[in-house]
């Protein structure tokens, strides 16, 4: 029954979100880290039965020679003493090397800020332009980046488990965690510290690139969004305006420019939507608009229960073709 219940918690040690698939340097070390300890603590669980097993069961001068005073030291106080410190100074030593790893002038630089409950994002271009995203973080494979974590609300947590470790966003202060991704693929992170009603859907997603690929994502996510080509994204984009959207969201290249809300000026080539809520498609976009309290109580944003489903439609058209 033991075997069958540690066999039911396997499942949990794969997929987007596991500490145990690294594809970071950091998780690397922390799942190195990880496997020191356990298998230490087999070897010390396997010896305390086998002795267990002698004391019960096992020949009287073995049981007699246990209860020694030499035995009882050595092994109750002295062995566990040694094993626990060289843990503990290897843990910290880890802890040392990479969550508190100084950012170098040359590592990259990008700044996420915990909202309620969302993600921005934030990249710097080569030419010193600054171009915000949301929800997902793009990464170039091999590139030391340094993560500025911020919070302008209250306190969430960064936690990206096949890249590195995790660290609070704390509001009044940055805090700075280096990455460098190992390997292009992506992979699933989550806000790990509490932060209100629905800290549970406050996830992103870590999308590690080939360098060359990662420079041509950032160049075209710099530029303004595409004018709509279609009469219905065309209406859909002065449906976006005119119901005063532009009042939250940015939109580069027209004149919606708010800031309280994720800038969308390139939403429909993401991941997802809402913070890994929902698929990105014109079905969510819809379903977003008009019933977000739902899907997201108490999110910032109001639903827009007026619009009928024909300028909801459009607006959908209008927003899934900004990629
Ligand atoms: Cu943000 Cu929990």
């Amino acid at each position: 029954a033991c075997l069958g219940g540690a066999l039911l918690a396997l499942p949990g040690c794969s997929g987007a979100q596991s500490a145990l698939e690294v594809t970071g340097r950091e998780a690397a070390d922390i799942y190195f880290l990880f496997i020191v300890a356990t298998a230490l603590s087999v070897v010390v669980t396997l010896l305390v039965l086998i002795l267990l097993v002698i004391v019960l069961w096992g020949p009287q001068r073995w049981r007699a020679r246990l209860g020694s005073d030499r035995v009882v030291i050595g092994g109750g106080i002295v062995l566990p003493v040694v094993l626990l410190s060289l843990l503990l100074g290897y843990g910290l030593f880890v802890l040392d090397a990479g969550a508190s790893r100084v950012a170098r002038a040359e590592d990259g630089v990008i700044t996420i800020v915990g909202k309620r409950w969302w993600w921005e994002v934030a990249y710097t271009t080569a030419d010193g332009d600054r171009v915000v995203s949301a929800n997902e973080l793009r990464l170039p494979v091999g590139r030391p980046v340094a993560l500025r974590l911020e919070s302008d609300n209250v306190i969430h947590s960064f936690w990206a488990p096949q890249l590195a470790g995790k660290l609070d966003m704390i509001p009044g202060r940055t805090n700075t965690l280096v990455v460098e991704a190992t390997e292009p693929g992506v992979s699933r992170g989550q806000c790990a510290e509490y932060c209100g009603g629905a800290h549970a859907l406050m996830s992103f997603f870590i999308i590690a690139m080939p360098p060359g690929e990662y420079d041509a994502w950032l160049r075209k996510e710099a530029a303004p969004a595409r004018a709509p080509e279609a009469a219905i994204a065309q209406r859909g984009h002065d449906l976006f305006l005119e119901n005063g959207c532009g009042a939250c969201h940015t939109v580069r290249g027209t004149r919606a420019g708010g800031t309280i809300g994720p800038d969308l000026t390139h939403v429909g080539s993401r991941r997802s939507l809402a913070a890994a809520t929902l698929p990105n498609d014109a079905e969510a976009f819809a379903r977003w608009i008009k019933d977000n309290q739902h899907i997201k109580p108490e999110n910032l944003m109001p639903a827009y229960e007026n619009l009928e489903p024909d300028e909801l439609a459009a607006i959908a058209a209008y927003l899934e073709g900004l990629d």
